[in-house]
This record gives C-alpha cells, structure tokens and sequence, in this order.
C-alpha cells in the first residue's frame, strides 16, 4: 500500500485546511504550505493567535491564508470551518488532522488508602476527545468532501494527513489517554489508506518524537534539552507532510521521525499467519454488513 515516490509537482495554488494552525507543528506546516504557494486555512481554538499568523502570511496583495476559530471537538464548528474555507478559495485538496494537546489526567490517582472515602468519578476523556475525536472529525469531514469534489490537476481527489506521535507505537504509562489516541490514529490511518485505496485519496501519518512545541511547558522542555532529548527537526517533520502531498501516490505510511533519522513504521505481524484467515473473513464481513464492500471492485 505505501510507496515512497514523494511528489514531484509544483504545490502552487493548491489548498490545505490545517488545525492546530496558531502554534507548533500546525504553525511551521502552515508557514512552509505559504511559501511553496498553498493557500491554508488555518483552524485553532486560539483565534487570536491564528488571526496573528495568518497577517503575517498576508503581508502581499493575495490573500493566502485565512485563520478561522473553531475547536476540533466540535463537529459543527470544523464543518463551518471547511465552508468558511471553501468560500475563499474554492476547494480543499489537503486536511491536516493535527490540533492536539498533552495528556490531561483521567483518573484521580490510584491511593487505597483513601479510595473508600471518595466516589467512584465519570473518567475526563478531555486528551481523547482533542487529540481521537477531534482529529476523527477533521477525517470524516476531509473523506466526505473528497468523495463530492473532482480530482485535481494532480489526479486526486484530495489527500488527508494526520498527525500521530511515536505514542503511537510506543505505550507510556503516565499518559494512557495520549497513547491511546495516538495509536487510535495510526489504525485509523491504516484502516482508512487501505478502505480509499485507488478512489483518488491517500491517507497518511507523520509521527515525530519530541519537539519543543507549545503542547509543554517550557520548563519541561529545558529539562529534556540539557540531556541532549530534545533534536527532532521541526523542518525535518514538515518535509514529511509536504513530501506525499502533489502527485505523490504514497498512501498508509506512518512517516516517523526520530532526531535526523526518518522511517516508515512497519506494521507489526507478529502471529499474522495464525490470525490472518480470521481478519481478512472479518474484514469482507463487516464490509458487507456496514455497506463498504459497495466501493470495492474486489467485492
Ligand atoms: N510537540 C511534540 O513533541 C509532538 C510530537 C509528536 C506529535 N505531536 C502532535 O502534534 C500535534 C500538534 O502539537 P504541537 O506540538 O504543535 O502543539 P502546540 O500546542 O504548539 O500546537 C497545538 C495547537 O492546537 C490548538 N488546539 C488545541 N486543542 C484544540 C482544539 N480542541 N481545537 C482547535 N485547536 C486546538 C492549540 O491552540 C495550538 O495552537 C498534536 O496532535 C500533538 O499530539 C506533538
């Protein structure tokens, strides 16, 4: 499913709708779709700092880039978003599902010794409901408008791109919430790559390890600076969103990045053989029950 051809086209007056635009990764991704002449609608809870940015990018005569407020939790708020977007400037060709935060605490802590004398609380799924649901909106709404839109000058439909994290391999047991939507998104991705495979949209991740972002206090990240922790390239992180944009057919990566190294995380097939039978039944049998298998040729 994945290949690595990367694009090979000018990206000039295409159109990107990025959340999390105001700040981090949605920021420097925004600023690179600028200069290489994509016009970006700039999504982010944080309306001032979005309105900042997207004066700066403004500066010429043309509009390239407008900031609208929306928080990714809301699937009203994204949907007029996307129609703020379309207005200005016609179509979207590429949805950078990227608006995220860090883990917020779930649970009270695990004490025994007091737990008889507190109430068993309703779980905060707050880090679910950003970094799964809201990320899973701007999905269900990129998928949707690529199934009604023609295919561009480069012969897609549109392409969907969502940030994970090496959290999405890798577990940490002080941050179940983040670990678990990150690797949600990375099955997704894969899920959703292979579902829209050959329908003119490609969907994929990039995942970097730590960068010194507005997602941490800048405390913490000193801390991680003065052990050498802290040296993954925002630039290097950017050139893997913009290399499967174009014409590039790559489609179910997870691009990963870790200091100045860059993989595709593999898929992990470990007692696949065994399983495989199953999947591949369950997968053709909930394609009939759910009406998927209608868009496959192979059905
Ligand atoms: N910084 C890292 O180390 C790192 C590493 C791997 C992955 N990521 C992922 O990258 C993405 C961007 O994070 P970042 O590091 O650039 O953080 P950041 O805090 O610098 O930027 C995130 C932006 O998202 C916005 N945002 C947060 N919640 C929102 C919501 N509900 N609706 C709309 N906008 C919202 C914030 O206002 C902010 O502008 C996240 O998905 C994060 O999980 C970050």
């Amino acid at each position: 499913m994945s290949s690595q051809g990367g694009s090979s086209v000018s990206l000039s007056g295409d159109v990107a709708f990025v959340t999390g635009a105001a700040s981090g990764i949605g920021y420097a991704l925004s600023r690179k779709l600028v200069e290489l002449g994509v016009k970006v609608v700039m999504v982010d809870v944080n309306e001032e700092g979005c309105s900042d940015m997207a004066r700066e990018f403004n500066r010429g005569t043309e509009t390239v880039a407008i900031a609208v407020k929306a928080n990714t939790c809301s699937w009203d708020e994204q949907f007029a978003a996307y129609e703020r977007g379309v207005k200005a400037f016609g179509r979207i060709d590429y949805f950078f599902a990227n608006a995220g935060i860090s883990e917020r605490q779930w649970l009270p802590t695990f004490d025994p010794s007091t737990a008889s004398s507190r109430p068993i609380t309703k779980p905060a799924l707050t880090t679910l409901e950003v970094d799964l649901i809201g990320q899973l909106y701007t999905a269900a709404l990129a998928l949707q408008v690529f199934e009604r839109q023609e295919v561009n000058r480069h012969g897609f439909r549109g392409k969907l791109l969502l940030t994970a994290s090496i959290y999405s391999y890798f577990t940490c047991s002080t941050m179940p919430m983040y670990t678990a939507s990150k690797a949600g998104i990375l099955h997704f991705m894969r899920s959703a790559a292979k579902l829209y495979e050959g329908k003119g949209v490609t969907v994929n991740s990039v995942a970097p390890n730590l960068l010194a972002t507005n997602i941490g206090s800048k405390e913490a990240f000193k801390v991680f600076e003065a052990r050498g922790l802290l040296r993954t390239p925002m630039d290097l992180v950017v050139r893997q969103f913009i290399s499967v944009l174009g014409d590039s057919k790559d489609n179910g990566r997870a691009i990963s990045i870790n200091d100045e190294e860059v993989w595709d995380h593999p898929v992990d097939m470990t007692r696949w053989e065994e399983n495989s039978k199953c999947c591949d039944m369950m997968e053709y049998m909930t394609g009939i029950r759910t009406g998927y298998w209608k868009w496959r040729e192979d059905a």
